[in-house]
């Protein structure tokens, strides 16, 4: 009745950004990223009968029972327990190595933690894809954290949500790409993606032209993944992460995750990129940039940004595993 499993967040190259379903959590379309190591969340669950709520703790923070946070991972550890038939509370401690909401992507290796954790607590045994589709309805993006590498959302067709999962499409050794995160605040995000999300589907006239571009940008971005042509991949991630940023500033009233940092790091990094420098930009939905090269650039993409003023701190991670368990 207890298990520890360990996850990494994931960074969209090609952005996932609206739903199908709010209930069920059903993406409105594709997506495509890669699983990074050298962050990650270690998660612990174990069903206790004894316990009358489930005890949550975050990064040595116990969580109010009643709070948003709690009740969002108390009704995803419903979906475990009423197919494992079990009635148990259970007592959940997570740590987050790296900062929590700060538009790293922290729900995505979260969720994928505890969706492992809680399903092997609790005796289920399922495979990649249906823990894939479990994680996806604690938040979207943790469905492409139970995979290693670079891997696709496939949005699904079935009103249940079942084919709505990630697949994996090339291991983490098959490219050596890092990324490194320029963090340009230290206060946390202010609209969580899932309400900037929902806002920007409801309102933008953008967002139904952002999501005609996805299956085109995922098709032409695996290509390039797969003959490893970095600068195709620039091409294809930056217009990914601007037409998601378009469409939610098109909104009514417009959502604007970027700070004039962010700002300063995308036209530095673009004039650097004229002179020869390797490398390109994502943006999530908070004001970090995420900053992707190959790995023998990784110095000089290093030195680049801890010169730029407005950078506060860098985080360096390279290509990573899937979400695994603790023995
Ligand atoms: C901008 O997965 O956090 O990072 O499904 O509502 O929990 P919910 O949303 P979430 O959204 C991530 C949005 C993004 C882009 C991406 O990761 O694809």
């Amino acid at each position: 009745m207890i298990a520890t499993a360990v996850a990494h967040p994931n960074i969209a190259l090609i952005k996932y950004w609206g739903k199908r379903d709010e209930a069920l959590n059903l993406p409105a379309a594709g997506s495509l990223s890669l699983t990074l190591a050298g962050l990650a969340t270690t998660t612990t669950v174990e069903f206790d009968p004894a316990l009358e709520t489930d005890q949550i703790n975050l990064d040595g923070h116990q969580l109010d029972p009643t709070s948003r946070p709690a009740r969002r991972i108390t009704a995803f550890l419903d979906l475990i327990r009423t197919p494992a038939r079990i009635e148990a509370r259970a007592r959940v401690t997570s740590i987050n190595d790296f900062p929590t909401a700060a538009g790293l992507a922290s729900s995505a290796s979260g969720f994928a933690a505890l969706a492992l954790a809680a399903s092997q607590a609790a005796g289920l045994d399922l495979s990649p894809e249906e823990l894939s589709a479990l994680a996806r309805q604690g938040s979207g993006s943790a469905a492409r954290s139970i995979f290693g590498g670079f891997c696709e959302m496939k949005p699904g067709q079935r009103p249940d949500g079942q084919d709505a999962h990630a697949v994996p499409i090339a291991d983490q050794n098959h490219w050596d790409l890092r990324c490194l995160i320029a963090l340009t605040t230290r206060g946390e995000k202010k609209i969580d993606s899932t309400s900037g999300m929902n806002h920007t589907s409801q309102t933008s006239p953008f967002f139904q032209p952002f999501i005609d571009t996805v299956a085109p940008d995922i098709r032409e971005a695996k290509k390039a993944i797969f003959s490893k042509d970095f600068a195709q991949l620039t091409r294809i991630a930056e217009r990914s992460c601007l037409r998601m940023h378009a469409s939610a500033i098109a909104a009514d009233p417009g959502v604007i995750y970027w700070n004039g940092q962010t700002l300063e790091v995308v036209h530095a990094l673009r004039e650097a990129r004229e002179e020869g420098l390797q490398a390109f930009f994502t943006i999530d939905a908070g004001p970090h940039v995420k900053i992707f090269c190959p790995g023998d650039a990784l110095n000089e993409v290093r030195t680049f940004l801890k010169d730029l003023p407005g950078v506060h701190d860098v985080l360096t991670a390279s290509p990573g595993p899937g979400a695994w368990l603790q023995t």
